[in-house]
């Protein structure tokens, strides 16, 4: 059905001849191309609320770097929003909200988030997939219920999300219903992705690393199976970040892919994930570096994940002063592996 179904052949578990590649923030400020669209729209979240432009800059890294898959541009954080969290994005910082939750009470006044409240996405995805026109596959994706949560305890970014710590601490029967809450509201969210045209789904949970394998046993992989049970119409991608205690767990649930971040050691992570696609993991910073080293660290990643279904992609996403050409670098050099 697809030009280019790589991707999805991985997915399913197949070790392809050729590796797919894409890249986490693959649309985003490294292409000139992004910064141009983004100038259209008064801010961030404009931007992201405006379908025909983010279906624009969906499809740039498909045109300018080849990549094998293309994802859908958006945040984590429509979520929150769509249940009653409003945020602004404060440029090059990141996002804050405006109330965020401080009570139980907060946590009742919240909604279950619904197609109207999220609608923006849909044709977003919609738009895009008629430009794709088949080209490859398109990823949606969420945020995990507790990445989600980290965000709207603390009500922005942190270092350290003690306060939505604390939470789970001091109030784990008042976590468990705001999870339960947000976890409901990302199965709508996905269900909504994947009937205008999602192929893939990837789920964020990019603060995983603040917990431990108690508290991510706790809180985290009830509400993830529920994910991952509730969505069997297309293949489903689970990044824990920095959550290389959590793997174990991780390897019970249904998800058929799991993404690496660059601390994990192929070596030490393949007998532990059996039966499961792998992606990831290399360093975004490794692209700050010549190409000689690109390319050595490259084929040593590649050769490392050879022998399992995998798809290469980074450790994390690509950060806003990486040279383009040194992206499209990577990618040519794992287009042109053979395994
Ligand atoms: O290309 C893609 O990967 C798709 C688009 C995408 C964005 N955000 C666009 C974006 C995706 C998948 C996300 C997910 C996201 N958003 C996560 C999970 C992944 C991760 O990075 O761990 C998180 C934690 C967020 C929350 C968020 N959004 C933060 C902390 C920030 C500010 C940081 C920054 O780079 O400024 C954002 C903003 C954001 N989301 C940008 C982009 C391209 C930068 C905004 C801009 O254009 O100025």
């Amino acid at each position: 059905m697809y030009k280019n179904n790589l991707i999805l052949q991985a997915l399913k578990g197949d070790i392809t001849s050729q590796i797919p590649v894409w890249l986490m923030r693959q649309a985003g400020r490294v292409l000139p191309e992004y910064r141009q669209t983004r100038k259209k729209a008064k801010n961030f979240i404009e931007f992201v609320k405006t379908p025909q432009l983010a279906a624009e800059v969906t499809l740039q890294p498909v045109d300018i770097l080849n990549v094998d898959a293309a994802i859908i541009f958006s945040d984590i954080l429509v979520v929150p929003e769509a249940m009653g969290l409003p945020y602004s994005m404060a440029e090059e910082k990141g996002p804050i909200f405006q109330n965020f939750i401080r009570s139980a009470s907060d946590i009742q006044n919240l909604k279950i988030a619904h197609t109207d409240q999220y609608s923006y996405v849909i044709e977003a995805i919609q738009l895009t997939k008629k430009h794709l026109n088949n080209r490859v596959p398109l990823i949606g994706f969420s945020g995990a219920p507790w990445t989600l949560f980290a965000y709207m305890t603390e009500g922005k970014g942190s270092k350290t999300f003690s306060t939505a710590k604390k939470w789970l601490y001091s109030n784990p029967s008042e976590s468990h219903q705001l999870l339960q809450k947000i976890t409901l509201s990302i199965i709508n969210y996905l269900k909504d992705q994947i009937k205008a045209g999602a192929d893939v789904i990837q789920i964020f949970d990019s603060w995983a690393g603040v917990l431990n394998k108690s508290l991510y046993q706790q809180f985290c992989i009830p509400y993830l199976k529920q994910i991952c049970n509730e969505i069997k119409e297309v293949p489903i991608i689970l990044f824990p970040k920095d959550g290389f205690f959590a793997l174990q767990d991780i390897q019970q649930l249904n998800y058929n892919a799991v993404s690496l971040d660059w601390t994990i050691e192929p070596e030490w992570v393949i007998p532990l994930l059996p039966n499961k696609t792998l992606q990831g993991n290399a360093d975004p910073c490794l692209l700050y570096a010549n190409e000689k080293t690109i390319e050595q660290e490259t084929i040593k990643m590649l050769n490392k994940f050879s022998s399992v279904p995998y798809i290469a992609n980074l450790g994390h996403g690509l950060y806003p002063d990486i040279d383009k050409e040194k992206v499209r670098f990577f990618i040519d050099i794992i287009h042109n592996f053979k395994r």
